[in-house]
């Protein structure tokens, strides 16, 4: 718990972090991520989702959604293959083997999806990404949260982090709270706000200084799910996925607000900035 245990998220860390693509290789090198998430009337959660997962560069992107969605992602993904998880709702999570998975994103918290996730939960033990209902699922028992899968990336917005682990008097008590439970269930914690902090299961934090409130509309969450996700299948470590994942996303979205504004830039925006991300390392 001493102050070299705390970093800023700059320049060097992230040059540090990212790794160029080798032009010898194949879409194995990059990796299985699979989105699981949408629900019926949230569908577009897990097309933004996917297409950050996409366009952050995983080898192969699946999407397990419901049959109501299939007509919208093979239209609005066509790179993603889908896999049919429930008729309205997700009602079984047939996660694609060898796949890093993110789960949460327009899941919804029908009884039949809390039952097949809380169940599918008890017999998964590598790392997940969990986001949004996934988190919301587990915080209706306490004894839920011991089968987050150790090395897990969950990235609860202040409200699922009360949800989770209960209230904090102000954000330095919260940030302490984190760091113990970060360590406590062995998970990394990204703690969504205007500057996003990491938190390892080691007890050290990244701050991230990029982004903005442009970025304070529904959906910018689903996408940063998405780019973690592909960056954990492109074999980046936990830290670094979580770390160069918060970067990327608050730097594609400042390329958004550059071109349209912090009120009028939408999530689909800030998805279609991240390749201007990407080319600043060139
Ligand atoms: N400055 C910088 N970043 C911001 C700001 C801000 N003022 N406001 C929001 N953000 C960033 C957060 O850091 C986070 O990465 O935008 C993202 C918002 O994520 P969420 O709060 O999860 O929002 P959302 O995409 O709407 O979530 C979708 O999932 O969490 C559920 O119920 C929620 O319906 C919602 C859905
Ligand atoms: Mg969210």
């Amino acid at each position: 718990n001493t102050e070299t245990d705390d970093f800023v998220i700059d320049d060097i860390l992230i040059e540090n972090i990212f790794r160029p693509r080798s032009e010898f290789s194949h879409k194995g090198t990059y990796g299985k991520a699979t989105i699981a998430g949408g629900s019926y009337g949230k569908i577009g959660a897990a097309v933004l989702s996917t297409r950050s997962a996409l366009k952050t560069g995983a080898g192969l992107t699946f999407t397990l959604a419901p049959q109501c969605g299939y007509e919208i992602l093979q239209t609005s993904c066509p790179e993603a293959m889908f896999i049919e998880g429930g008729e309205k709702y997700i009602d079984n999570f047939d996660i694609e083997k060898d796949s890093v998975a993110g789960i949460g994103p327009g899941l919804g918290t029908d009884p039949r999806t809390k039952k097949a996730f809380l169940s599918f939960l008890k017999n998964y033990s590598k790392p997940l990404i969990l986001d949004a209902d996934a988190l919301n699922i587990i915080s209706e028992n306490k004894g839920n949260l011991k089968l987050i899968p150790e090395r897990s990336i969950i990235t609860p917005h202040p409200k699922e982090f009360e949800r989770l682990f209960g209230t904090s008097e102000n954000s330095f008590a919260r940030l302490e709270l984190t760091r113990n439970k970060a360590k406590a269930f062995q998970i990394y914690i990204v703690l969504k706000d205007h500057h996003t902090q990491v938190v390892t299961p080691e007890g050290k934090i990244f701050y991230n200084i990029t982004g903005n409130s442009g970025l304070a509309k529904g959906g910018s969450g689903d996408i940063l799910t998405g780019i973690i996700t592909s960056l954990a299948a492109q074999q980046y470590s936990e830290e670094h996925a979580a770390v160069l994942g918060i970067w990327l996303h608050g730097k594609a979205a400042d390329l958004a607000a550059g071109k349209h504004s912090k009120e009028s830039m939408l999530p689909t925006d800030v998805i279609n900035e991240l390749g201007n991300v990407f080319r600043l390392f060139e």
